[in-house]
């Protein structure tokens, strides 16, 4: 099979090379091919099945210069320019008592030192900047941050610069990939930026990559211009009481879901609350049809952060994504949630509201919040037939009841002390966590319904419990009770704008 695929391309390979070269293939087929091609064939040509005669020519070019003979004229008629080849390495030699001593030449380089994403002050003396860092060189090394503060016209001035060592966070709990998360703080140790400046991240490898060397990239974080700092602003009040920090959204979004989400949530937070959605590929133009009205109603902001899919961290580089938000936002929300848009957050009504809850947890800086874990396939056999005019969490009333599983829990922070965080919980913070909200907060998990364009509902069924695939669920008709209220709210708001949309 392989073997085969190769084949086919090595023939698309050289048509291509014929097309634009002529007489020339020949030479050059010759010289490639038979010389020193054939070794290469699985990773040279699973990158060029779509190559043209130029990429072929620089594949070769390496081999023809070893073997300089009659080729350099061919190298003369390659038209763009090759990159400068890496400085040559000693030859192998022959040392004392006939031992031969090998060399090793590096080339190139696989992940960067440092993608920046990010920075944010966190007040008058202290800042944080978010991006990604090679994951084995963080595993592996040791890298180091120092930061530095250039006031506006040090140049030009007496003025000198203020530099600080940068504390690393790895908030994503080695979920990283080829890049792993890096939050740096950088407090400096009294105010700086009055008047203007730029912070400068100094991120060294510290032989992390190359023991021999301890390169140095120095990056321009966060520039200041005279007068745009405002001090008061870390002081003040907070503009919203609620601030939803998204993860990244990624797929085939169901808008339908979406719209029942965002519904719901924003009947819960209510007025000071605000949406921060991220799309790493799934707002769609359905999706974004689902949106629009609240982004029209200002409670919802969108950030499209698909650039990021270049750098291959875990899941979308999500914990980046929620470490941004965090410090982009901290001092604009009371509380932040972190949360999913298949989750649905729930305060049993009777007793209480979001802000009495968030109240009597003032304490803490962060709480965790318990999961109820829904099917996303049985519904009632009385919907029969109307399904499709339901909402999903009109529609799925069956909760998972399995015992003895640990189920992840969702959380809530006063921003204005984290230093950085997470998905599931943050670890880097001032102040104290609680997870006893059993009974005044909970989510709802409707897992699997959000990237699903079909109808949920695969089996109906009329009894209060049921077992399915080892799974006891029980009838949990708590969210079905509140979908009325929920439609009337969005009519109210955005009016009837939405009722169109598809699943
Ligand atoms: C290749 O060319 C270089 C300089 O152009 C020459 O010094 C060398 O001897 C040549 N090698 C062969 C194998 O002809
Ligand atoms: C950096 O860390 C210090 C001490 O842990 C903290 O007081 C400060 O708020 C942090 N800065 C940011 C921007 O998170
Ligand atoms: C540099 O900036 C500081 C603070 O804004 C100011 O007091 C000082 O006069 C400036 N110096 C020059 C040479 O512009
Ligand atoms: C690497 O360079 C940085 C910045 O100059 C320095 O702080 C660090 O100590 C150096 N590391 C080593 C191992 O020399
Ligand atoms: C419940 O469903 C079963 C089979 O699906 C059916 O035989 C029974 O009549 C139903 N009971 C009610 C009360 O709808």
């Amino acid at each position: 099979m392989a073997k085969e695929r190769e084949k086919k391309m090595f023939v698309g390979f050289a048509w291509n090379c014929a097309a634009e070269l002529k007489f020339l293939i020949t030479a050059l087929l010759f010289v490639c091919s038979v010389a020193t091609v054939l070794q290469f064939l699985p990773s040279r040509f699973s990158l060029s099945s779509s190559s043209t005669s130029s990429d072929f020519l620089r594949s070769c070019l390496p081999k023809i210069t070893l073997s300089n003979s009659s080729t350099t004229t061919i190298a003369t008629a390659a038209p763009p320019p090759l990159p400068p080849p890496p400085t040559p390495s000693p030859p192998d030699e022959v040392v004392e008592n006939g031992i031969i001593k090998r060399n090793f030449n590096p080339h190139g380089d696989a992940a960067y030192n440092f993608v920046l994403m990010s920075a944010y002050r966190g007040g008058l003396n202290t800042f944080a900047v978010m991006g990604l860092s090679s994951k084995p060189l963080h595993v592996f090394g040791k890298p180091s941050y120092q930061c530095e503060w250039v006031p506006h016209n040090a140049t030009t001035s007496t003025t000198t610069t203020t530099t600080t060592v940068g504390h690393k966070i790895l908030p994503d709990w080695g979920y990283g990939r080829v890049y792993t998360t890096v939050v740096i703080n950088c407090t400096f140790p009294s105010p700086v930026g009055h008047g203007g400046g730029k912070l400068l991240l100094h991120a060294s490898t510290n032989g992390g990559g190359d023991r021999n060397s301890n390169t140095t990239d120095t990056i321009e974080a966060l520039f200041e211009s005279p007068g745009s700092l405002n001090p008061s602003l870390f002081a003040s009040p907070p503009k919203y009481d609620y601030l939803y920090c998204g993860s990244s959204l990624y797929g085939d979004l169901s808008p339908q879901r979406i719209r029942e989400w965002l519904a719901y949530h924003v009947r819960l937070f209510g007025e000071r609350s605000h949406f921060v959605i991220h799309d790493a590929g799934g707002a769609h133009p359905e999706v974004m049809e689902v949106l629009k009205p609240w982004m029209e109603k200002g409670f919802v902001t969108l950030h499209d952060i698909r650039e990021q899919e270049r750098f291959d961290g875990y899941y979308h580089n999500q914990f980046l994504i929620v470490n941004d938000c965090l410090h982009r936002y901290r001092f604009d929300a009371k509380w932040m949630f972190f949360f999913d848009v298949d989750e649905f957050i729930f305060v049993p009504r009777k007793r209480s509201s979001i802000k009495s809850v968030t109240d009597s947890l003032s304490g803490y800086t962060q709480f965790t919040i318990e999961q109820m874990t829904m099917s996303s396939k049985l519904c009632l056999s009385e919907d029969t037939g109307k399904t499709s005019r339901k909402w999903g969490f009109e529609k799925l009333v069956y909760r998972d009841v399995k015992r003895g599983i640990r189920r992840d829990r969702k959380y809530a922070v006063q921003p204005r002390n984290v230093f950085a965080t997470g998905v599931h919980m943050s670890q880097n913070f001032a102040g104290k966590t609680t997870y006893k909200t059993e009974g005044r907060i909970k989510y709802f998990h409707y897992h699997g319904t959000i990237a699903e364009r079909h109808e949920p509902c695969r089996q109906l069924v009329n009894t209060t419990d049921i077992t399915v695939d080892g799974i006891p669920y029980v009838l949990d008709t708590t969210m079905r009770g509140i979908t009325g209220l929920v439609k009337r709210f969005e009519q109210k708001t955005i009016g009837h704008r939405l009722q169109r949309t598809r699943q």
